[in-house]
C-alpha cells in the first residue's frame, strides 16, 4: 500500500495539473469517489483499525483530506477566474463606433412663429385665450354679427361636423376663424382685456397657399377709449419686433368683416431682393392680417355694453407669416411631416423664443 506521503503527493500533483472543470472532476473522483477514491477507501478502513493504529493515523489522513479539498476549491476558482479572462478577452467591445442614429428633432415653425408673436404682445400685455376647434355655429357665426343667411358664411368654405350640439341642438363646425375665441375671452372675463388667442383652424381649400387646417392668432383689446391709433401703434409695434426691422410701415385699407366697424386690410411696406422679403422699404406691399374696430353686436353678444366700452381685434394668418419671415415657398409642406423638410426649416429645441434673448437665433 502507498505511504500516506506518497498519496499526498500524488493527488496535489494531479489537482494541480488540472486545466479544466473536467480534469479536476477527475482529479476529485481519484481521491474522494465514494467507491473508488483512494482518500475515500482510506478513510473508511479508519474503523477497522486497531485503536494504536487508528490514533497515528486518522489525523494524518484528515490533515490529508482538508488539505487536498482546499487545493481543490483553489484550482476551482483558479479555472473560474481563467474562464472569464478568456471570456472577457474574446467577447470584446468597439467603442470607438458610432452610435446608432437617431433622427434629432426641431421646431416646426408654425410652434417657432406662434411663440414668438406670443412673446412680442406678451410684452404688450396681452394674456394667452384659447377656445375649441369643434364650435358651435353660434360662436363661429352668429355671436360675430354673422347671421345665418350673411353672404359672408360662403366665403368660410366650412367643414360642418355631422353630430349636432348636444345641448342646443346647433349644428357644429370645425372652426374657420379664431374670433369666436373673442366672444369665449368676454365671456370669461370682464373688461378691461387684452388677449390673444392663437389656435388652428379650417377651411376647405388647398393650393400651394391653402391647406384645409391652418393658424390664424387673434388679437382683442377691450376699453373704455380704446381707437383705430391704438390698434396701429399696436401691430407696427409687432412688425417691426417680429420682422426684426428698426422701421414697419402699415397701410391700413378699407375692408370689410361683419364683426368689424369699421374695418381693415393691413398692408405692410416691403421689398422683394432675389426672392426674398425685406421689410420696412420699397415699393411694395403685403396684405398680412384683417382687423376694425369691434362690432357692437360682437360686445353685446359677449356680455358686454357697447355704450361703454369699445375695443379693436385683429387675425393673423401663422402660417402665412412663417412663410414670409423665413422664406418657405409653400404651405403644404408645412404638414407633410417630412424629416429633411423640418430638418432644414424646423429649430433648435429650447431656443425658446423671447424679447430679450432674441427672437429668431
Ligand atoms: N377672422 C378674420 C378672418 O379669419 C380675421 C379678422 C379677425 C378680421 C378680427 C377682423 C378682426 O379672416
Amino acid at each position: 500500500m502507498k505511504s500516506l506521503d506518497a498519496l499526498r503527493e500524488s493527488h496535489l500533483t494531479s489537482i494541480a495539473a488540472a486545466s479544466s472543470h473536467d480534469e479536476l472532476e477527475v482529479a476529485r473522483l481519484a481521491a474522494f469517489g465514494r467507491k473508488s477514491g483512494e482518500i475515500s477507501q482510506r478513510l473508511s478502513q479508519l474503523g477497522k483499525m486497531d485503536p494504536e493504529q487508528r490514533r497515528e493515523i486518522a489525523p494524518r489522513l484528515n490533515h490529508i483530506k482538508n488539505e487536498l479539498q482546499q487545493a481543490i476549491s483553489a484550482k476551482k476558482s483558479e479555472i473560474e477566474e481563467r474562464e472569464i479572462e478568456e471570456q472577457i478577452g474574446q467577447e470584446w467591445t468597439d467603442i470607438t463606433l458610432p452610435g446608432r442614429y437617431r433622427a434629432e428633432g426641431t421646431i416646426h415653425p408654425v410652434s417657432q412663429v406662434t411663440e414668438e408673436v406670443i412673446a412680442i404682445f406678451a410684452d404688450l400685455g396681452f394674456e394667452v385665450a384659447e377656445g375649441p376647434q369643434i364650435e358651435s355655429d353660434w360662436y363661429n357665426f352668429d355671436a360675430l354679427n354673422i347671421p345665418p343667411e350673411h353672404p359672408a358664411r360662403q366665403e368660410h368654405d366650412t367643414f360642418f361636423i355631422q353630430n349636432s350640439d348636444s345641448d342646443t341642438g346647433q349644428p357644429n363646425v370645425l372652426r374657420t376663424h379664431t374670433s369666436p375665441v373673442q366672444i369665449r375671452a368676454m365671456n370669461a372675463a370682464k373688461p378691461p382685456m387684452r388677449i390673444i388667442a392663437p389656435g388652428r383652424v379650417y377651411r376647405c381649400d388647398y393650393d400651394q397657399t391653402h391647406t384645409p387646417m391652418f393658424h390664424q392668432i387673434e388679437g382683442l383689446a377691450i376699453d373704455t377709449d380704446i381707437s383705430m391709433a391704438h390698434l396701429k401703434w399696436t401691430l407696427e409695434e409687432f412688425c417691426c419686433a417680429f420682422f426684426e426691422v428698426e422701421k414697419a410701415e402699415l397701410r391700413f385699407r378699407a375692408s370689410h368683416f361683419p364683426f368689424t366697424e369699421p374695418s381693415a386690410e393691413v398692408d405692410l411696406r416691403c421689398s422683394w431682393e432675389q426672392g426674398r422679403l425685406k421689410v420696412g422699404e420699397g415699393s411694395d406691399w403685403l396684405e398680412i392680417l384683417g382687423s376694425g374696430m369691434v362690432h357692437p353686436n360682437v360686445l353685446k353678444a359677449g356680455g358686454i355694453d357697447p355704450d361703454n366700452w369699445q375695443g379693436f381685434a385683429f387675425g393673423i394668418g401663422i402660417d402665412r407669416l412663417a412663410m414670409l419671415k423665413y422664406g418657405i415657398p409653400d404651405l403644404r409642406a408645412f404638414f407633410e411631416s417630412d424629416i429633411r423638410w423640418l430638418r432644414h426649416y424646423g429649430f433648435r429645441p429650447l431656443d425658446v423664443p423671447s424679447l430679450h434673448g432674441g427672437l429668431s437665433r
